[in-house]
């Protein structure tokens, strides 16, 4: 394993767990709920100070490397040139406040685009989902196996419901027959942690018409490692820079949705 990148993930997996003792140590403190694009759309404090935390780290020991965060760094990032962190500091807010627990921190690293670190934090179970590229993904000191093959009538596809209702974002006609065939459905209220769940061989495939860079980052690289697909839902690369639809899954699951799901509807 490079040195190089072994040094970044080792600052960044510390820096990772540090992060979750500051949340866990604010549920004994007051909680500032506010809104953003809509009524249910919550940031807290927390979600600020844990992006600031990570980003003045980032910043002291690395300079070079470029930021963007959900919380409003790095809105002057244009292009994935250089090396690239793709920070969510609480993914799953809505859990956070209502439920604390089932959210998690989300980092990707990237250089140039290629993705060559994963961390995704499941704080409350104390579980890190890690990698660096080409060495294994991991949850804590478990070796992740590659995943295997999962027929759709055998697999368990998270998705939210919300997509069904809200403006009809996923075209019904495909999704119908899809939640029929599968084994069953899940909806866990944190992409990062459905898309970790992904790696862990838990579920078998994601599926939601709008994600923004810091949701699925840290998931594209670790599904990458252990031999799984993140697209669009039409099966496309996704931009790291922009918001895109997400289908992430194990290969032969992503390849079945596709041909006989997706693109004979389209
Ligand atoms: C949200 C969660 C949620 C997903 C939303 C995301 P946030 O992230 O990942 O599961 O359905 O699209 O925005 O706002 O809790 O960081
Ligand atoms: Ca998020
Ligand atoms: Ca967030």
């Amino acid at each position: 394993m490079e040195d190089f990148w072994k040094d970044i993930y080792t600052y960044a997996t510390s820096w990772v767990k540090e992060a979750g003792e500051m949340i866990k140590d604010s549920f004994s403190k007051e909680l500032l709920i506010e809104t953003k694009s809509n009524p249910n759309d919550l940031v807290t404090n927390m979600d600020k100070d844990v992006e600031t935390f990570l980003y003045e780290k980032i910043q002291e020991t690395f300079p070079t490397h470029r930021i963007v965060g959900e919380e409003g760094h790095g809105t002057d990032v244009t292009s994935a040139e250089g090396i690239l962190w793709v920070i969510d500091p609480i993914d799953g807010t809505m859990n956070f406040v209502h439920q604390q627990r089932n959210f998690a921190i989300s980092i990707g690293i990237f250089d140039q685009g290629v993705g060559k670190i994963g961390l995704i934090y499941d704080v409350m179970h104390d579980e890190l989902y890690h990698t660096i590229r080409g060495n294994g993904a991991y949850m804590n000191d478990i070796k992740l196996p590659m995943l295997t093959e999962s027929p759709v009538k055998e697999a368990i596809l998270s998705l939210n419901a919300t997509w069904v209702t809200d403006n009809h974002r996923i075209d019904p006609a495909v999704l119908s027959p899809l939640v029929k065939d599968v084994r069953g459905t899940r909806s866990y209220g944190s992409a990062a942690l459905e898309l970790a769940y992904i790696a862990a061989g838990r579920l078998d495939g994601y599926i939601t018409m709008r994600l923004a860079p810091w949701d699925f980052a840290g998931g594209l690289v670790l599904i990458e490692e252990v031999g799984g697909v993140v697209t669009n839902v039409y099966g496309e690369e996704l931009n790291i820079l922009e918001k895109n639809s997400v289908f992430a899954g194990e290969k032969a699951f992503h390849k079945e949705v596709l041909q006989t799901y997706i693109n004979k509807k389209r």
